[in-house]
This record gives structure tokens, C-alpha cells and sequence, in this order.
């Protein structure tokens, strides 16, 4: 009876427009991009020369900081890391771009100013940079703070 074929195709089809939708939102989302793979790999690229360069004897080669990193030595902080142990992901993007361009606010801070030494689109990549030695959940935390 084609009276109960009809409501049955009906039903297939009103199911395939939302599996097919789920397919290909499923498919995007397994390499779905995260804040950092959304950076311009060429910034990304700049950023880590310039870490590297700049940043990294203080700051280590992958973000670690320095030793005890809380506890000042002769009332000088230590550096402290830029990975997610640290809590540079704990700051929104204006007030790390003013650090890196103004130099550190504790007294007798370690922390150069880089506003006369790296161009602005070089303390954005730095920062870029930083951001991937964060995890994921940093990064988004971060980034909901950033806005
Ligand atoms: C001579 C050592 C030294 C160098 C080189 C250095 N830093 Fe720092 N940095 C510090 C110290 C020490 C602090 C913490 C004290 C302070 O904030 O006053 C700090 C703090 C920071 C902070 C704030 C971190 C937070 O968690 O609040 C940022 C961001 C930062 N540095 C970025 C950079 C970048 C980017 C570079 C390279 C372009 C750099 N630093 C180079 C020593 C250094």
C-alpha cells in the first residue's frame, strides 16, 4: 500500500539529511582546528626564531623556566615558565603583549623590555609561539580570556 510506504521513504529521508550532516561535521571535527592550528604557520615559524633567539635562555627551550622558579634568588625572581605548569595561560594576550613590550612590573624584574628591540608582528609571533607549549584546555581558557 503506498499509504504506508510513503510516511516509511519519508522517514529515511528526513534521517539522511541529519546523518549525513553528522558525518561531515564528524569528519571535520576529528582534525578539527584548535586555537593553534589556526596561527599562520609562517608566524609560527617566526615566533619560534624569535624564542628561541630571545627568550629561551630564561625561559627554556620548551617553556619550562627557570629552577624554583617561585622563589627569588638575592630578590630576582627566576623566570618562570611559559608551559602549561606556569601561569602565563592564565593571562589574556593584551597583558603578555604589554610584559614583552614593557619588560616585567615586579621590582628588580629580570624581564627585558622588547619594545624597542622586536617589531610588534615579532612579539605577536612570540606569543603564537608560547601558546604551543600550552595544552589544550590552556589554550581555550586562555583564549575565552583573550576576548
Ligand atoms: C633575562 C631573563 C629573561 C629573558 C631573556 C626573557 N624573560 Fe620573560 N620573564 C623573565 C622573568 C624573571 C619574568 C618574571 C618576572 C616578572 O614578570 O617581572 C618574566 C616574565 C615574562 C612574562 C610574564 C609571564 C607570566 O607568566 O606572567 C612573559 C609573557 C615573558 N616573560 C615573555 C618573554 C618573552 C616573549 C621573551 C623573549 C622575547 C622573554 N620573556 C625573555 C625573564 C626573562
Amino acid at each position: 500500500m503506498p499509504s504506508v510506504r510513503k510516511p516509511t521513504s519519508r522517514f529515511v529521508h528526513s534521517l539522511f539529511l541529519p546523518l549525513l550532516l553528522l558525518v561531515l561535521l564528524g569528519g571535520c571535527s576529528t582534525g578539527a582546528p584548535d586555537s593553534n592550528s589556526q596561527t599562520d604557520p609562517d608566524q609560527l615559524a617566526t615566533g619560534k626564531q624569535v624564542y628561541e633567539a630571545n627568550c629561551a635562555a630564561c625561559h627554556g627551550i620548551n617553556g619550562e623556566g627557570q629552577p624554583n622558579w617561585r622563589t627569588p634568588v638575592n630578590g630576582v625572581f627566576p623566570a618562570p615558565p611559559h608551559d602549561s605548569s606556569g601561569h602565563t595561560w592564565h593571562h589574556p594576550d593584551s597583558a603578555l603583549l604589554e610584559i614583552i613590550a614593557q619588560g616585567g612590573s615586579l621590582p628588580n624584574s629580570a624581564m627585558p623590555a622588547y619594545g624597542d628591540i622586536l617589531t610588534v608582528g615579532e612579539r605577536e609571533a612570540v606569543l603564537a609561539y608560547i601558546k604551543t607549549f600550552w595544552g589544550k584546555q590552556e589554550r581555550e581558557s586562555q583564549a575565552r580570556g583573550s576576548r
